[in-house]
């Protein structure tokens, strides 16, 4: 079998992790994470797989039909189940570990068949008062958790007592993966070069004529070559107007001289994806409001990133860039009305419906409490956390309230941005974004 000459298969790696669970988790609680599902496009034909974030967090396992349980402090602590091995699929959908090759080749201390799953659980879960899960109260797979569960609470007798508590898997896993460790953040740094590459040829390829699609192509092809498995979320390849439209995917219009082409696309790089936004001119000279536009946005862009330290918070942050978007937005006469009437009323929605940034990590929008579980307290970013600082305006363009030079234009500058001990490191720092550095 081949194997990723990379961290994808490095044991320590996955061992590290789960002993920092460990310390997280009473020994009384256990955490079943079932994979993603098979996702099928039709008959049966599936989408390529791609593991739950967090079972290959603390596994390094790929395969789908597979489900990790952890149990902290307990003799047999991590435990697999998995496809059996079977020659005849194999040959059609390629290798399996099977239990004895899980256990052995991802440093498990068991591995059983997913058919083993039910009777297994029952002793695995048998001490548990907690049970932490990224399965719906209910299953996943066609394996009952609820089952078990009721299972469990009847061997204890007439205890008076309900099922043990069931707890989304999130409220361990995310002040864990919130906070990336030195080796995560070397693979993120990979992730950010690659896509910062893979812009970097979009921007010398993109002309007028060119279609979004073949932009597209291009970012996939430049990512893939470098080493990255897969995109971390469908890249937004828009020109015009369609950069208006923050969720557009569609991806197949033509661009045309004269227009905006905005390009929000990460790769991932073992399972840890960037998330970049560029928006340059497709004749590769900005109009005049154009450049306007751009250079407040961009400003805006650089004040943000300048604020991200140790004790910050989103909460700050997101009053901060509202503030400095309206006060754009009131200098480019898109309201005649006063800052806090504009402000208060949330009117600046209509050109920045969304909000400056989220985590970033193994997901896109990646886990992490961004306030106390009252959601009373921001939580402030400490040392390790990444996280993205996208500011933009998108001014419709049937917008008859904006002057006719904006109508249509959409902006947004996006960075990947580290936490350090006392400030920030900008981990998309090779996409160039400054109007002279653009090719
Ligand atoms: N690419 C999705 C986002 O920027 O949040
Ligand atoms: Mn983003
Ligand atoms: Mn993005």
């Amino acid at each position: 079998m081949k194997k990723n000459p990379e961290a994808l298969y490095n044991l320590e790696f996955f061992k590290n992790r789960r002993t920092r669970l460990a310390q997280l988790m009473k020994s009384t609680d256990v955490l079943v994470l079932f994979s993603t599902p098979e996702y099928y496009r039709n008959a049966d034909v599936p989408h390529n797989h791609r593991q739950d974030s967090s079972l290959f967090y603390l596994s390094g396992f790929e395969e789908s039909h597979s489900i990790f349980v952890f149990c902290p402090g307990q003799k047999t602590e991590s435990v697999l189940f998995v496809q059996k091995k079977d020659s005849l699929k194999e040959t059609w959908d390629g290798f399996l570990f099977g239990a004895e090759g899980a256990k052995e080749q991802f440093a498990m201390d068991e591995a059983f068949e997913n058919t083993e799953f039910e009777s297994k659980a029952l002793d695995l879960l048998a001490h548990a008062q907690k049970v932490y899960t990224n399965a719906e109260y209910g299953s996943k797979d066609g394996i009952t958790l609820h089952t078990i569960l009721k299972q469990i609470q009847k061997r204890k007798g007439r205890s008076g007592l309900g099922l043990m508590t069931v707890a989304d898997s999130l409220a361990v896993m995310g002040p864990l993966r919130v906070k990336k460790t030195e080796e995560e953040i070397q693979i993120l740094r990979k992730s950010c070069q690659i896509s910062a590459e893979a812009h970097k040829a979009m921007m010398h390829a993109v002309r007028p004529g060119i279609s979004e699609r073949e932009l597209h192509g291009i970012f996939l092809y430049e990512i893939m070559k470098r080493g990255a498995q897969r995109e971390g979320y469908s890249a937004i390849v828009a020109s015009g107007s369609h950069a208006t439209t923050l969720h557009y995917k569609t991806n197949h219009d033509i661009c045309q001289d004269g227009e905006l082409l905005l390009v929000d696309a990460g790769g991932e790089y073992n399972y840890l994806t960037a998330d970049i936004t560029r928006t340059y001119p497709v004749n590769k000279k900005f109009t005049s409001e154009q450049k306007d536009l751009y250079e407040r946005v961009l400003d805006v862009q650089k004040t943000m990133i300048a604020a991200v330290k140790p004790g910050a918070h989103f909460k700050a942050l997101n009053e901060q860039v509202i503030s400095l978007l309206v006060d754009h937005m009131l200098e480019l006469k898109l309201f005649k009305l006063s800052k806090d009437e504009v402000i208060n009323k949330r009117l600046y929605t209509k050109y920045y419906p969304h909000s400056l940034g989220h985590f970033l990590g193994m997901d896109v929008h990646d886990v992490g409490a961004y306030y106390s579980s009252d959601l009373t307290v921001p939580k402030a970013f400490e040392a390790g956390n990444v996280l993205t600082i996208e500011p933009g305006l998108y001014i419709p363009k049937d917008d008859d309230q904006a002057p006719k030079g904006l109508r249509g234009l959409g902006i947004r500058i996006e960075d990947d941005i580290l936490v350090t001990q006392d400030a920030f490191e900008v981990l998309t720092h090779d996409c160039p974004k400054d109007p002279s550095d653009l090719p």
